[in-house]
């Protein structure tokens, strides 16, 4: 097991009891019911599926859904509070044990700022979508991280600088007893999708619903969704 995923393993509890209480976290989801209302007989992977929320959310809505998730202990909270969802353990730093053009959607949320190397997990995702499938990701917001506020002459918060934005780095934080970030600006997202034969459809950047650091008008999250191209049209 990475260091990340035993990170993961310590704060499964802490995650899952805090997510529970969160207006972030329902206000994530309020996105995901608005984007996906009904999933009749669609097959759905929810990479990275931690407590089952989100499994769970499709599930109800029709779909035939497996949440997989590389931390046991997340999987243990996932089974105990939703019985009725498939969860599987996969480390999503390997190769996915799915068979090609298996899914209709593949929804990640709040996962691939987790993960160290997301090149190959890409095209993981490409393979294991049919084509015309979607792959949905939910991230917290590239532009969300360390920085210091500008003020006006009035000490009013007018914009936020970030300390790096263009490069890639790694950040540790507090969250749950200690988490990693991996942060990449939203470029790096997008040409990894492209070179994976995924088009874009959509991507959402609303403002963080409590006033994250006392502003308005900064994206908390960044929501990104695209299609799986034929190969005619990936060419
Ligand atoms: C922020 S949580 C998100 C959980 C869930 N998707 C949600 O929205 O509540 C990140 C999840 O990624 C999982 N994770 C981190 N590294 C992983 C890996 N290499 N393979 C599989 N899951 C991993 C963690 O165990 C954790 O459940």
């Amino acid at each position: 097991m990475n260091q990340v995923l035993e990170q993961w393993e310590r704060a499964a509890q802490a995650y899952a009891a805090g997510q529970e209480q969160n207006k972030n976290a329902r206000d994530n989801m309020a996105v995901v019911q608005r984007r996906f209302p009904a999933m009749p007989g669609c097959a759905v992977l929810d990479a990275g599926c931690g407590y089952g929320v989100f499994t769970d959310y499709f599930r109800r809505i029709g779909a035939d859904v497996i949440g997989c998730d590389g931390s046991p202990a997340m999987l243990r909270q996932a089974r105990a509070r939703y019985p009725e969802g498939a969860f599987e353990q996969v480390d999503l730093q390997q190769s996915l044990p799915y068979a090609d053009e298996r899914f209709d959607l593949v929804f990640c949320n709040q996962v691939l700022m987790d993960l160290p190397e997301i090149e190959s997990l890409f095209d993981e995702f490409a393979r294991v979508l049919k084509t015309g499938g979607r792959l949905f990701c939910a991230i917290v917001h590239p532009a969300a991280y360390p920085g210091e506020w500008l003020e006006d002459e009035h000490g009013v918060k007018i914009a936020r600088m970030l300390r790096s934005y263009a490069r890639e780095y790694q950040i540790q934080h507090d969250f749950c007893g200690g988490t990693t970030h991996f942060h990449r600006p939203i470029s790096y997202y997008c040409n990894l999708a492209a070179q994976s034969g995924l088009c874009l459809i959509g991507m959402e950047e609303p403002c963080a619903a409590d006033d994250t650091d006392n502003i308005s008008g900064m994206p908390l999250f960044l929501y990104a969704e695209w299609r799986k191209l034929g190969a005619a049209e990936a060419e």
